[in-house]
């Protein structure tokens, strides 16, 4: 049986970035592997977001994932808080972490280097939880982006000492690469993300999608309206990608290149084809905002079934590393 655990953090509403690079893959994976998705709160809590904050964007992400297609009748949809054998696993593997593993992790730096204030402990022993979130229901496979591969190594690692220590318990889990390489923000420089500014919600309106649309970096070789542009370097392009019908990609590549199509144009079309396709999941997110109680029943449920799965594991878990359970 091949079984998928994935975690996303609550930060807000999804964003493109996020659909594109994740959740579209999630929805998909649910026809072949047996999938446990988790809303992580504990990882969110590194960045010290104010309890209400935290609540509301639980709740946000949860609509979003239903909207997009995360089916509670074929996967386990759960928050991570609601599992306390997370935090239970997440303690025992810190046990069995070598500092200098830690110690490598760019993502850990990357938050880091600008800012030495947000460097919490929290956020220092955030990949194992992470394996924590994976080990605890032996999971076999991980839908990685290429900024969490270092995470699943790590989780790789540590399952692999814990076996030499304890003997069979986990399976190493192998990753799955998302058919979508990172998604840049409207800045054109990283990664969109919700704490650069840089993204596009997946539920905003049309106005508000071609606001962002609007300041957008595009070529910065094409100055002027009457300038060629290139596509290939222009963030926007790969946005067509995702969003636009081939054959009006192959008219606007040409009207780039030749200059006949301006970027603002080029923009416009850009949003329509984006509201175009996440207009369904708008309907369908305005729906369980007007449920807030159904929502919570199916987060309730895949808590409940998610808890199952968990406490079963740390019961041999326990016996294994020899706490009592009594
Ligand atoms: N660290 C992941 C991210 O920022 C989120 C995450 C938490 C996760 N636990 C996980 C991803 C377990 C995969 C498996 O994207
Ligand atoms: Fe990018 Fe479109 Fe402008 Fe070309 S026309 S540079 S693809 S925004």
């Amino acid at each position: 049986m091949k079984r998928i655990l994935s975690g996303m953090q609550p930060t807000g509403s999804a964003h493109l970035g996020n659909y594109l690079g994740a959740i579209r893959n999630w929805v998909d994976m649910q026809d072949e592997y047996e999938c446990f998705y988790s809303v992580v709160d504990l990882h969110a809590l590194t960045t010290r977001p104010s309890a209400e904050k935290l609540r509301s964007n639980v709740l946000e992400l949860t609509i979003a994932l239903l909207a997009s297609g995360v089916d509670p009748e074929r996967s386990v949809l759960f928050v991570q808080s609601a599992v306390k054998e997370h935090a239970e696993l997440a303690w025992i593997l810190s046990c069995h972490t070598v500092l200098g593993d830690l110690n490598r992790m760019t993502q850990f730096k990357e938050k880091t280097e600008d800012d030495p204030g947000v460097a919490n402990a929290g956020l220092y022993t955030y990949p194992i939880l992470q394996a924590a979130d994976i080990m605890v229901y032996r999971a076999t496979h991980v839908p990685v982006g290429e900024d969490q591969n270092q995470h699943l190594e790590l989780t790789r690692e540590v399952a692999r000492r814990f076996r030499h220590h304890y003997g069979e318990l986990f399976p190493e889990p192998a990753a799955v690469n998302s058919p979508t390489p990172r998604v840049l923000g409207v800045d054109g420089q990283t990664k969109m993300s919700k704490s650069k500014g840089n993204h596009i919600g997946l539920l905003e309106e049309a106005d508000e999608v071609m606001a962002k649309l609007r300041g957008a970096v595009t070529d910065p070789q094409r100055l002027r309206r009457t300038d060629p542009g290139c596509p290939e370097v222009c963030n926007l392009w790969s946005l067509h990608g995702s969003f636009t019908p081939d054959e009006q990609q192959k008219e606007i590549h040409e009207g780039c290149t030749t200059a006949t199509i301006g970027c603002v144009d080029c923009k416009k079309m850009l949003c329509d084809n984006i509201i175009a396709h996440t207009e369904p999941i708008r309907e369908r997110a305005r729906a369980l905002r007007a449920d807030p109680d159904g929502v919570m029943d199916v987060l309730r449920q895949g808590n409940e079934k998610a808890r199952a799965e968990a406490s079963a594991t740390m019961a041999l878990v326990r016996e294994r590393v020899g706490i009592w359970d009594v």
